[in-house]
């Protein structure tokens, strides 16, 4: 069997550098899930780990309860429509409802499922050979995937001291490449970096790249809604701001996300499929989406659950002697374990029936990442804690 490249994608990616196998591995990339799914590191464990159906399941940084009730109904009303490809225009629906609620222009939003996909496209849209990608270290996982994947080079540049992105080390690491990525608060360690500095970047990073500003935990966050990059996407700056309905919406397995940024960019990484991924999303998703999104009062109770829990579990730990990173504004917080590596302590916790974050921060070897469950989860895994300690 051949494989067939559509003649736009091999002339974009061919006339910005790419050799003929990068092409065809890249153009593979966005044509089967599996590779898609191989992507994901979130979703990558989870096709693993049947075992940890009754687990107390803390390692994904998913959600600790489902939809919202009023996504919920939306979608189950939905779900009886579904013999029409499109019953009520939703998708329009919920372009209008994020624009208004992040006070951008419609044609500035683009909708996927998950924001994951759209994170590996933008690797292979502005990155190239000569362009590569910057990152921090550690950060989530998929854009150092998708740019190894497609022969991109990559420079991952430590966080700060307190944990922030180190934007102007950023820059200096390759102050002519495609992509900056940003992610805030970041993924493992929860820690914010000040819009102000990413403002810095976005000023000064070199024309014809972008910076992707990923604000998957955003809702999670102390300074949320006042503290969101909506405005720099609003601008027409090159940035896109990516946003996913997997974190404080409880979707994650209903697949749902959007990216904020210019018009063309959402032209761009839609060229691999023609638009297909980001225009036929499943209708239930699309209108528990926008059902949930203006929940402001649910979104408040869940930033105010999620605060508590996280609050007491770091209690526990530092009263412990742990150390715990921080301070983290996400549904996750990373320990240092000091004597025992992130691999030792993921099985430990294993078998006390606890799922926590595998080992995939090569940079800090005894660090591990928790997310936040339910109080009594937490409770039960500061228990099993105090068991392994002693
Ligand atoms: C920082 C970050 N971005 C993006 C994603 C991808 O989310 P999804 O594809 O479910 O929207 C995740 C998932 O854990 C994440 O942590």
């Amino acid at each position: 069997m051949t494989f067939q490249v559509r003649e736009e994608v091999a002339d974009d990616l061919l006339s910005r550098g790419y050799s003929r196998r990068q092409m065809l591995r890249t153009a593979m990339m966005f044509s089967g899930a599996a590779t898609a799914l191989a992507m994901n590191p979130e979703i990558a464990l989870a096709q693993d780990d049947g075992a940890a159906r009754n687990m107390i399941r803390i390692g994904l940084n998913e959600c600790w309860v489902g939809p919202m009730a009023p996504g919920a109904a939306a979608a189950a009303a939905a779900i009886a429509q579904s013999n029409r490809y499109a019953p009520n225009d939703d998708v329009k629906k919920l372009i209008k409802t994020i624009a208004m609620v992040e006070k951008v222009p419609e044609d500035h939003v683009s909708t996927w499922p998950g924001s994951n996909e759209c994170l590996a496209r933008a690797v292979a849209s502005f990155c190239s050979p000569t362009r590569g990608l910057v990152q921090a270290d550690p950060t989530y996982d998929t854009p150092n995937r998708a740019a190894k994947f497609a022969g991109i080079p990559v420079a991952a540049v430590p966080l700060t001291a307190d944990y922030r992105h180190d934007v102007k080390a950023m820059l200096a690491a390759n102050p002519n490449a495609g992509l900056y990525y940003i992610v805030n608060p970041n993924n493992p360690t929860g820690t914010m970096t000040p819009m102000s500095e990413i403002e810095w970047l976005v000023d000064n990073k070199p024309a014809g790249s972008v910076v992707v500003i990923d604000e998957a935990y955003i809702h999670f966050s102390k300074g949320y809604p006042n503290n969101t990059a909506s405005h720099l996407a609003a601008a027409g700056k090159e940035v896109l701001v990516m946003r996913t309905f997997s974190k404080v919406f409880g979707m994650a397995g209903m697949r749902l996300g959007y990216f904020m940024g210019r018009p063309e960019y959402g032209k761009k990484l839609g060229m691999y499929d023609q638009g297909a991924l980001s225009s036929q999303l499943p209708i239930p998703s699309v209108v528990c989406g926008t059902a949930s999104l203006t929940a402001t009062d649910l979104i408040n109770a869940r930033r105010k659950e999620l605060t508590e829990n996280r609050a007491m579990t770091v209690d526990y730990l530092t009263k412990r002697g742990l150390k715990v990173i921080g301070p983290s504004e996400g549904n996750m917080i990373m320990v240092d374990w000091k004597t025992k590596s992130a691999k030792e302590m993921g099985d430990i916790y294993r078998a006390q029936g606890i799922q926590i974050a595998g080992p995939r921060w090569p940079s800090w070897p005894t660090v591990g990442r928790v997310s936040i469950g339910t109080k009594a989860e937490m409770e039960a895994f500061c228990n099993a804690t105090g068991k392994i300690l002693a």
